[in-house]
């Protein structure tokens, strides 16, 4: 099994201080740094873009994972990793061309990852998974922080591992103490928070919070064959 990994969303963060909030979640333990790229066109917001990546990948100590809720990601996915995404996840519902999606990550050093959303099957996915380093499983509609976990998303994570996926599994979308356990005993080992985390009075024993449930649920799980 990948390790556990807790990724605060900076979706949720004060965009007014963007450096010390992200020296704020480090400190606090998070593992990795998530990104929500949104372009008002696949998704109904609009967040940020490459300059605010690079100026993020100047400050952070941490990797950047950024995910690109985009209409044409094939434009764009080389550029946000020279922007300094370490992993860069695109939408299999955005792309008609997956695969040269992920050669463009590749070639620029990334780590490639497709994302699916609440009603996009797992299964649109398996032509792809032996190029992915992750799979990140939409346990909201994409747009916005501080939306209802839906549980109905959870048995995708057993049909990826059952098709051969060795690869991380990552879930988005109201993952919050009451939340990480189901999401780690269906096979998650990369959570991303955003309201949970900086939401929280008390930032890293939020995020051990976050940890510590999904370590548990993760041990008592029967191994996935
Ligand atoms: C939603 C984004 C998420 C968002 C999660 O489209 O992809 O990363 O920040 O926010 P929470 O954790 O508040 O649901
Ligand atoms: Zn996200």
């Amino acid at each position: 099994m990948p390790p556990i990994r807790i990724a605060p969303s900076l979706l949720s963060a004060d965009f007014g201080r963007l450096a010390e909030e992200v020296r704020r979640v480090e400190d606090a333990g998070a593992d990795l740094l998530h990104v929500d790229v949104m372009d008002g066109h696949f998704v109904p917001n609009l967040t940020i873009g490459l300059p605010v990546v690079e100026a993020l990948k100047r400050v952070a100590k941490k990797p950047l994972d950024v995910h690109i809720m985009i209409s044409n990601p094939l434009e764009y996915a080389r550029r946000y990793v020279e922007a300094g995404a370490a992993g860069l996840t695109f939408h299999v519902e955005a792309t008609d061309r997956p695969d040269a999606v992920i050669d463009a990550i590749l070639a620029a050093g990334g780590r490639p990852a497709m994302s699916v959303n609440p009603e996009t099957p797992a299964e649109r996915l398996l032509p792809f998974l032996d190029r992915l380093a992750m799979v990140l499983v939409m346990s909201v509609r994409p747009g916005f922080g501080g939306q209802k976990f839906m549980p109905e998303v959870l048995p995708k994570f057993a049909r990826l591992r059952a098709a051969g996926f060795r690869g991380d599994l990552e879930i988005d979308g109201g993952i919050g103490p009451s939340t990480v356990a189901a999401a780690a005993a269906a096979g998650a080992n990369v959570f991303v928070a955003g309201s949970a985390v900086f939401g929280a009075a008390d930032v890293k024993a939020r995020i051990g919070e976050l940890r510590s449930g999904a370590e548990r649920a993760a041990a008592e799980r029967a191994p996935v064959r």
